[in-house]
């Protein structure tokens, strides 16, 4: 007979759409924090404290701290594809299945990259404000000129899902696509005609150059000042991966001294924070970390994360374990 306390245990550090809790609560006793923001980190410790499963987000830092508070935790299910906000390798070593949310989120990122293209590349948000402050006084033949994209080149930094997405939907701006991988991806080749090249030469020769890597210490401040200075005076910087990606600083300086055109940023170095100069630069677009914020998206992000769970807890297989070797 069970009872309620050896009933298995997920503790959720935020709400997320409803559809992935009600999976949760039809087979587990579930814990969701009850407030409207990130964890202190003395919340996370108490609530994997007895948890056997626990579904994060990216703002939580799981470290080997939070998992050494529990030794009957199995799984850490992350609600974003990802996982740079987890120790996947202390994970590893104590037996923990990491799982993430791959591939319903691509089309989502991939449309907020290109609105980050246009807005910037167009002056979109410039002018909204322009004209909502009352300053239309009537065509101008010099008001507000941007950047054309249709025929441009386009340097895509990540090759994978997303930067596929991306590259799709350049085709249809007849651009010329250059990209940079660890590896060439043959796929991209044959589908989009896009072309591998060091990161130097993308820098030097692209129009509008996006990230769409993940963070690693390898890939930590891939752009910096250095490449900042490699890339066209009227080229254009887009980051819808993770902010430390690149180096915010060396940006903000750039960005002022006119060494770029402009940039589209939805994710920061240091999130929520911004660098400091950041949110006065007109040349740039900046948004609140919205790449896979849409309902549809969410919501499979949330019943997915909640479908690795179920499937770790229960002995099988998770569809999206990002480190299959404790299995
Ligand atoms: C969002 O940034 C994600 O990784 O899902
Ligand atoms: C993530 O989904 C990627 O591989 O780009």
């Amino acid at each position: 007979m069970s009872s309620n306390n050896s009933k298995t245990k997920i503790f959720v550090t935020r709400k997320i759409p409803q559809p992935g809790l009600d999976m949760l609560k039809e087979h587990y006793e579930v814990i969701v924090n009850p407030h409207n923001r990130v964890l202190s980190k003395d919340e996370l410790l108490d609530g994997v404290r007895t948890a056997d499963g626990l579904l994060c987000l990216l703002t939580d830092d799981i470290t080997a701290e939070v998992m050494d508070i529990n030794p009957n935790l199995k799984v850490i299910s992350n609600y974003a594809v990802g996982y740079n906000n987890i120790d996947v390798e202390a994970a590893t070593k104590r037996g923990i299945q990491v799982t993430n949310t791959p591939g319903v989120l691509t089309d989502t990122t991939a449309d907020l990259a290109w609105a980050l293209i246009m807005a910037v590349g167009r002056r979109v948000v410039e002018g909204d404000v322009f004209t909502r402050e009352g300053r239309f006084e009537g065509w101008d033949p010099m008001l507000l000129l941007g950047t054309d994209i249709t025929g441009k080149t386009l340097g895509i930094i990540g090759m994978g899902r997303i930067g596929q997405a991306v590259a799709r939907r350049a085709m249809g701006f007849d651009m010329r696509i250059l990209y940079h991988d660890m590896a060439p991806v043959p796929v991209a080749e044959e589908e989009y005609q896009a072309e591998f090249v060091a990161l130097d030469e993308l820098l030097r020769q692209s129009d509008f150059v996006t990230i769409h890597a993940p963070l690693t210490d390898e890939t930590r401040h891939m752009i910096g000042r250095r490449e900042l200075s490699v890339m066209k005076k009227m080229a254009y910087l887009v980051n819808t991966a993770r902010g430390p990606l690149v180096d915010e600083e060396a940006l903000v300086e750039a960005l002022r001294d006119g060494i770029i055109a402009g940039a589209g940023l939805d994710v920061y170095e240091n999130e929520p924070r911004l660098a400091s100069g950041l949110a006065e630069l007109p040349n740039t677009v900046i948004l609140p970390h919205l790449g896979s914020a849409t309902l549809e998206t969410r919501t499979k992000m949330a019943t997915m994360a909640a479908a690795n769970l179920v499937a770790a807890l229960e002995g099988k297989r998770p569809p999206h374990i990002v480190n299959p070797e404790v299995l």
